[in-house]
């Protein structure tokens, strides 16, 4: 919900080992999808292994405001009882999506092809992102939206009451973009396109085919076109959530740089659209093997284990950040540990992410001794070797839950301690993570104000 509460402030320092077992929160962008597409298919989708974190449900208290009937029957386990295509009923009050862009963006291309009103608003750094990159597309399938500056919410939509579907090419590498017009598309008589340049994530391509819409994805010169025809009936599923990588991102990164650590990561989804960090690790020299490979629910998952390493620094190109978008903050707390230079090429979208991405990671990697460059869309990060960060200085959060955990991993292995202002937004995506790390050994105390 939208605001968060008294600031929880913290302080990492240097650890043991870390060893264990590292079990991992649900895959949160398949969380959001499972709850919003079991509310728009007829009949009872079953979910277990939803995450559980605040982003996640906001978006569940939001499906229950637009008319579906969502219920949690133990940890993780949820059903919903969906409305079908065109089915959302007008909800009575403001939709508040917290801290979550996938939340707010997804759910607003839902409801744009039927003819109500919803409002939707947010935390502040919610209310700070853009959001024209939605109501551009939608616009175009009939519907109207009156935002603040720069389309920002608070936001009111006034969805079409005669939608047609649309052609759109997505101007960022974005995958809330995609799947918005997508799920717009579903209640579009005909056939909606999407074409984006780069791959993104394809959790909605995958799950909406997995509910038994015809959607189909092509690989082209200009990038790929994936083909939706709209009004399908969406029927329901039973789903089982895999781990989620980007949370698996932070015990992964933590353990490389902490010397001697070994860990056990269980059942991770490695996605080829999410699993840029591990190649990148492993292009650094990261110790990392993938066990016992298999299919879980269609996506390929492994069990990884991974041991503390000395890593080098290098270019990551351009091409590789949509596979990695959400992993640049702990690469970046990496990277100071590593020996050289790396440089991130092509991250300009960080700067639209829960915060500014780059300039929170530049501000505080700075206050903790650590040197860096930034333009526009790069980021380089001059490592100080396994044992060469100073640490020391008090990283600036901003609302934004992985800079806390970043820093939070940056201080285990840092020289002097590390403080965060805020731990408090962890929780919209990993609301163990802080019992998590102290099982595997890791040091930290929580601050007064
Ligand atoms: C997400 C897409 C990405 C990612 C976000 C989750 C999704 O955002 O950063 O955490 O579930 O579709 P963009 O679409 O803005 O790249």
């Amino acid at each position: 919900m939208s605001g968060h509460g008294t600031p929880h402030p913290m302080t990492s320092r240097k650890s043991p080992p870390l060893k264990g077992v590292a079990d991992i929160p649900g895959d949160k962008s398949i969380s959001h999808r499972s709850l919003i597409f079991g509310a728009l298919s007829v009949g009872e989708t079953r979910i277990s292994g939803l995450l559980e974190g605040d982003d996640v449900l906001d978006t569940a208290r939001a499906m229950r405001a637009f008319g579906a009937d969502v219920i949690q029957h133990g940890a993780g386990d949820w059903s919903v009882h969906g409305l079908g295509t065109g089915g959302f009923g007008e909800p009575d009050d403001v939709i508040d999506c917290g801290n979550s862009g996938t939340g707010a963006r997804l759910i607003m291309g839902a409801m744009s092809t039927t003819a109500m009103t919803a409002t939707f608003t947010g935390d502040a750094s919610l209310r700070s992102r853009p959001m024209g990159r939605i109501t551009d597309p939608i616009s175009q399938f009939g519907a109207r939206s009156y935002g603040r500056t720069g389309g920002r919410l608070p936001l009111t939509i006034v969805g079409a009451d005669r939608p047609v579907p649309i052609q759109y090419t997505t101007p960022v590498p974005s995958a809330q973009v995609k799947s918005a017009v997508l799920l717009a598309g579903l209640n579009a008589r005909g056939e909606t396109i999407v074409t984006e340049a780069e791959a993104t994530r394809d959790h909605t391509e995958r799950m909406l085919r997995g509910f038994g819409a015809q959607i189909e994805t092509d690989v082209t010169p200009q990038g790929r076109v994936i083909t939706l025809i709209g009004e399908p009936e969406l029927k329901p599923q039973e789903i089982t959530v895999p781990r989620d990588p980007s949370s698996a991102a932070f015990p992964v990164c933590a353990a490389l740089i902490v010397p001697g650590s070994e860990i056990m990561v269980p059942n991770i989804g490695l996605n080829p659209t999410r699993a840029g960090l591990f190649a990148t690790l492993i292009d650094m020299g990261a110790d990392i093997t993938f066990e016992n490979q298999r299919e879980e629910g269609g996506e390929p998952t492994a069990d990884l284990r991974v041991r503390a390493s000395s890593l080098s620094g290098i270019d990551i190109p351009p091409d590789r950040a949509a596979s990695m978008i959400d992993e640049y903050p702990i690469l970046s707390v990496v990277a100071s540990f590593a020996t050289g230079t790396t440089k991130m090429h092509g991250v300009g979208e960080l700067r639209v992410k829960e915060s500014d991405r780059i300039d929170a990671m530049a501000r505080g990697l700075e206050t903790n001794g650590v040197k860096i460059e930034e333009t526009e869309d790069t980021f380089t990060v001059h490592g100080m070797g396994q044992d060469g960060v100073p640490g020391g200085g008090r990283a600036v959060t901003h609302l934004d839950h992985r800079i806390a955990m970043s820093f939070f991993c940056l201080g285990l292995a840092a020289k002097k301690p590390v403080s965060i202002d805020d731990a408090g937004p962890i929780a919209t995506s990993f609301p163990s993570f802080l019992d998590l790390m102290q099982t595997l050994g890791a040091h930290y105390t929580r601050d007064n104000l």
